[in-house]
């Protein structure tokens, strides 16, 4: 009867306290049963119990709270015994030498902290027991006057951050605030939006341009060959589309080079985002030649008859407007611009893309004979922090590193290059590169790149194409 007894109260204890912990997985299971099923498995214990002679904690240790790998048989009470402070009650506690070994015998009662005040702190801040804040990508939960956070890799890692600005590697890095409270899954997932370029992308003919090699200068800038006809930095936000992004604005610095400057106006990426129904995820990542299909077949209206959402959200994918040929080989937006401001729907095509050779030589005569061309880049976690030098990927000194590093496709535009003193004095060559996360990213939202060694890829797959201009275009 009385073991009966302290059987009930034992599990409506264990109920109470860990209800939803994994000893009772089921909350509405009769306890009764539960433990018949459990007693055999401790069988074991019990004849241990006979060899330590109650010294439970004394064996086991003390916990501070329930642990179920910290645990032996009551043989008395014929019940579960935690050699911790879980089962701890004013007149016995369930282990026998619970209070001697644990409580008595040490300095001071270790186990129960003085229970005031209660709650947590931080930064000086008192928070009340069960509050809950941020810390950088981590939620963190005042529970039994301890913060317990969830262990999310952050995005941005200070230590990261700090080991390259204190080392020599020749840019440093800047904790972004847009970056800051992301995961890094987060990151890699709606910053970029490039898939790996296909196997028909990549088996695509090189074509060389016509550029006398001898006379490549030291410095290049396609803005300063071209003023106002080349394109600046977007902001992508936690649109993955850098398919997008990069598309249209190596297209749109191409149709303003070779109408020499009769069309200047920026192409719309989101007339992409929304419209190429090939690319339908939209700012879930898309595929370059998809992109550069819709280019030469449907076209684009400028960035000012489409802009930008304000809000990107992966559902929306209703397009504003489609195109039509009007059977003389030109084609004209079916609605006007979906904004009141802009009055020109007119829609820019280009001519089937085409690759350039990885040979760095081969890429420079491209770019300074016909303007910039796009390239498809490996992204690791450091280059989110790059704010100014020639970049080059720094490993992290992490012990963890697999689970802090991440590598995925992005899309880019090469817009020249140069040649300066970079990382131990060493005189470096760089490419100059437009990326799509707003001016305030890196050196005015561009980013430098080393030159010539194929960094992250910069080299690997190198595309460009013409625009369409037809003699239909004379206004
Ligand atoms: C109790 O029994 C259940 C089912 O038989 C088992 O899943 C569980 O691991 C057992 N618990 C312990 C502490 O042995
Ligand atoms: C990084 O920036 C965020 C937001 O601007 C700021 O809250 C955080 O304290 C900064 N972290 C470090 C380590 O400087
Ligand atoms: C969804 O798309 C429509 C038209 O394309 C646009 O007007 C609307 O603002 C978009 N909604 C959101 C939430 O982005
Ligand atoms: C790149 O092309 C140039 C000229 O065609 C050639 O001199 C050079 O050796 C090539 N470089 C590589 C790495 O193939
Ligand atoms: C660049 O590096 C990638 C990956 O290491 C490799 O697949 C590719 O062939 C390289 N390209 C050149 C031009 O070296």
């Amino acid at each position: 009867m009385w073991i009966g007894y302290k059987i009930l109260i034992f599990f409506s204890l264990m109920t109470e306290i860990c209800a939803g912990t994994h000893y009772l997985s089921g909350g509405e299971v009769d306890p009764g049963l539960s433990f018949t099923r459990n007693h055999t498995s401790f069988e074991g214990t019990r004849h241990k119990r006979a060899i330590f002679q109650g010294e439970y904690c004394r064996r086991f240790g003390c916990c501070e709270a329930r642990d179920d790998t910290c645990v032996t048989q009551f043989y008395e009470a014929n019940a579960l015994c935690y050699c911790d402070s879980f089962c701890e009650r004013d007149t016995s506690d369930c282990c026998p030498d619970y209070k001697s070994f644990c409580r008595e015998g040490k300095d001071g009662p270790p186990l129960q902290q003085p229970l005031d005040p209660e709650g947590c702190s931080r930064d000086s801040q008192h928070y009340e027991e069960g509050s809950v804040i941020k810390e950088n990508c981590n939620f963190c939960t005042c529970s039994g006057q301890q913060w317990k956070c969830s262990q999310h890799v952050c995005l941005v890692l200070p230590e990261l951050i700090d080991h390259i600005n204190k080392g020599d590697y020749g840019w440093t890095a800047q904790n972004y605030s847009q970056f800051w409270g992301m995961t890094l899954e987060e990151g890699f997932k709606f910053r970029l939006g490039t898939l790996p370029p296909s196997p028909m992308l990549l088996s695509m003919n090189e074509m060389t341009a016509s550029y006398p090699r001898a006379d490549l200068p030291e410095v290049f800038i396609a803005s300063y060959k071209w003023p106002g006809w080349t394109h600046g930095p977007l902001d992508q936000k936690n649109c993955a589309a850098s398919w997008a992004f990069s598309t249209a604005s190596v297209a749109a610095d191409r149709i303003a080079i070779q109408s020499k400057g009769r069309y200047t106006a920026n192409l719309s990426p989101q007339n992409l985002i929304s419209c190429c129904a090939k690319n339908r995820h939209g700012c879930n990542s898309g595929s370059i030649d998809r992109a550069w299909w819709f280019l030469r077949k449907r076209g684009l209206v400028s960035h000012a008859c489409y802009p930008l959402f304000k809000e990107q959200s992966t559902n929306n994918n209703s397009c504003a407007m489609a195109s039509r040929s009007d059977g003389r080989g030109k084609r004209h937006a079916t609605r006007p611009c979906p904004n009141s401001f802009e009055k020109s729907n007119r829609i820019y095509q280009c001519s089937p893309p085409y690759r350039i050779s990885s040979n760095e030589t081969e890429i420079m005569r491209e770019i300074i004979q016909n303007g910039p061309v796009q390239a498809i880049m490996q992204v690791h976690e450091d280059f989110f922090y790059y704010k100014t030098g020639i970049y080059r990927h720094v490993v992290s000194t992490n012990e963890e590193p697999e689970k802090y590093r991440k590598l995925r496709t992005h899309a880019v535009k090469l817009t020249g290059w140069g040649t300066l003193r970079g990382a131990q004095g060493k005189k470096e060559k760089f490419w100059i590169a437009a990326n799509s996360w707003g001016k305030s990213w890196g050196e005015n939202g561009y980013f430098r790149i080393l030159r010539g060694v194929n960094e992250s890829d910069i080299e690997k797959l190198i595309i460009a194409a013409w625009g369409q201009l037809t003699s239909s275009d004379d206004p």
